[in-house]
């Protein structure tokens, strides 16, 4: 493997890049900061002294201009990319949302706009060299319009339906594409929110995620317990909906 990891100095993001690295995949990390990715890549390599050093690039999700040059830079690194995973995204409370409607506007670009647009760019790099892996962190918070995500929920909809659409679309030219929808897990992400029942860990989220690569699957929840929650929260009724504070 040779992947490109967007959002991987933290968080599950993390997690994968530390596991696939142990394994001996070809990594390059793409990100906000570069210090945090220098920080990064010198860890990967440590731990792994037989690894290819992890090199790395600059991209930012709200600097559409930055994606093809990062994913060129990757490119150049590699060799050529055979998977790209994206775990990158913002978060910020529904409350905290409502009262800005300028970090709103930021949110949902992020999460879906800009990602979209990585995520082209990325894919027609992938279809160039006959196909490969889309890996993207979508979310539970997806699945239904719930009143403490309506917001972030929203944007993490509409990339799960754009994912869906692009593994009809493309699954007959080799592009094989993972739709990642993580219950609550404990990360910077989430510090501070009260844990729900069934929350995961970062760890064992990367296990899940690349079991699933490794088997082609097109959508997994993380921990998997979720699908089943999420079966039960899609069948409610919307004047259930309208009284629960979920
Ligand atoms: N944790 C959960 O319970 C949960 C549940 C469902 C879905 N998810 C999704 O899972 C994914 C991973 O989240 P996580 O929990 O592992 O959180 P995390 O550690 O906070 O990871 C998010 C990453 O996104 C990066 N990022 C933020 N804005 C960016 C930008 N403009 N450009 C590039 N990178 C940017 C962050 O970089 P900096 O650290 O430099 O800001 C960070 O590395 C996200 O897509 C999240 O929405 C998480």
């Amino acid at each position: 493997m040779k992947a490109v990891l967007l959002g991987a100095t933290t968080g599950m993001g993390r997690a994968i890049a530390r596991k696939l690295a142990s394994r001996g995949e070809a990594l390059f990390l793409l990100g906000l900061d570069e210090e945090d990715l220098a920080k990064s890549a010198a860890d990967l390599s440590a731990r792994n002294p037989s690894l290819a050093p992890v090199r790395f690039a600059v991209c930012d999700l709200e600097k559409p201009e930055t994606f093809a040059p990062a994913l060129d830079a990757a490119s150049e690194a590699l060799g050529g990319f055979d998977t790209v995973i994206v775990t990158a995204a913002m978060f910020a409370t529904q409350d905290a949302l409502e009262d800005d409607i300028e970090l709103a506007r930021r949110l949902v670009t992020v999460n879906y706009a800009n990602t979209v647009v990585f995520c082209e760019h990325a894919r027609k790099r992938l279809l160039a060299r006959g196909g490969g892996k889309l890996v993207v962190f979508s979310s539970v918070a997806g699945e239904r319009g719930r009143k403490p995500v309506a917001i972030y929920g929203s944007s993490k909809a509409g990339i799960s339906a754009y994912l869906e659409a692009l593994d009809h679309k493309f699954y007959s030219e080799g592009l094989r594409v993972l739709c990642v929808k993580p219950g609550f897990v404990r990360t910077g992400m989430t510090a501070g929110l009260k844990a729900p029942p069934f929350a995961g860990e970062p760890e064992d989220v990367a296990d899940t995620v690349i079991s699933a690569m490794d088997r082609d699957e097109s959508v997994v929840y993380a921990p998997r317990v979720w699908s089943a929650v999420m079966t039960v929260i899609r069948a409610l009724p919307r004047a259930v909906m309208r009284k629960v504070n979920f």
